[in-house]
């Protein structure tokens, strides 16, 4: 950890109000690959192919066997010590919002509350057609309007859910404390979470294992895992 760290420990213990932006680094120590980076998933899958509208109209049957890959992986996944130290932290504040742009449920599973899925949730379904939402079923992927179902997640080229957008804004414009944790801060508008929380003049600290083009604006860049900075930090 770096200098700041213990500055940084300071501002999260007095904050009345605190906003998280986590990415997939946050779940990487439960073995989640991450998307860039050594062994990220767009080394070796095109986004193109799987992760856009016109992929899942070209072969909804490929889309769909590689979300079922990355469904049974996060099945098997646990929570890590980062995910149970946010969660620990929410109990403690009486304002708290976690945004995340991981589509799993570790979040959840180590017992966040007040958690935004910035860009969807993998085990969600949604109909084509109608717009209806199902939890994850296994078998034929049709909806009662007879429409079929897609991954509910957000892909390239779509825009983010609105509500969630907001209530994410609203979260980072108004906390005392914004904690960025594993992302690479080059996916917008996530990643434009972050500025905002320093316009609108929150402490802004990150934990990330290596710079990101946020790291020279934040008031605290700590490099290393969030699994062993976060539990230290809270
Ligand atoms: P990335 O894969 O782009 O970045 C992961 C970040 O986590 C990197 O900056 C790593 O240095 C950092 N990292 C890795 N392990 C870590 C650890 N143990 N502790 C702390 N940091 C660690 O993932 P995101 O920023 O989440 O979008 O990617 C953003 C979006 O791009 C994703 O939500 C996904 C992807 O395309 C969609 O699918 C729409």
């Amino acid at each position: 950890m770096t200098g700041c760290a213990t500055a940084a420990k300071g501002w999260l213990r007095a904050a009345k109000s605190v906003a998280v932006l986590t990415g997939a680094g946050a779940s990487a120590e439960s073995g989640i690959p991450t998307f860039r980076g050594a062994g990220g998933l767009w080394r070796n899958y095109k986004p193109e192919d799987l992760a856009t509208p016109g992929a899942f109209a070209r072969d909804p049957k490929l889309v769909w066997e590689w979300y079922d890959w990355r469904r049974e992986i996060v099945a098997k996944a646990q929570p890590n010590a980062g995910h149970y130290a946010l969660a620990k932290l929410e109990q403690h504040k009486a304002a708290f919002t976690l945004a995340t742009q991981n589509v799993d449920d570790l979040h959840e599973r180590a017992g966040s509350k007040n958690i935004i899925h910035l860009h969807g949730e993998i085990f969600v379904e949604r109909c084509l057609k109608c717009a209806k939402e199902y939890r994850h079923r296994k078998g034929p992927h049709v909806c009662e309007c007879g429409g079929i179902t897609r991954p509910g997640v957000v892909w390239f080229g779509e825009g983010l859910p609105e509500a969630a957008l907001k209530r994410a804004m609203d979260a980072m414009c108004s906390c005392d404390v914004a904690l960025i944790v594993g992302t690479s801060a080059v996916v917008y508008p996530a990643a434009s979470l972050i500025p905002l929380a320093k316009r609108c003049g929150a402490k802004v600290i990150e934990v990330n294992l290596e710079e990101t083009p946020m790291s020279g604006i934040v008031d605290c860049s700590l490099k290393g895992k969030g699994g062993e900075i976060l539990p230290t930090l809270l």
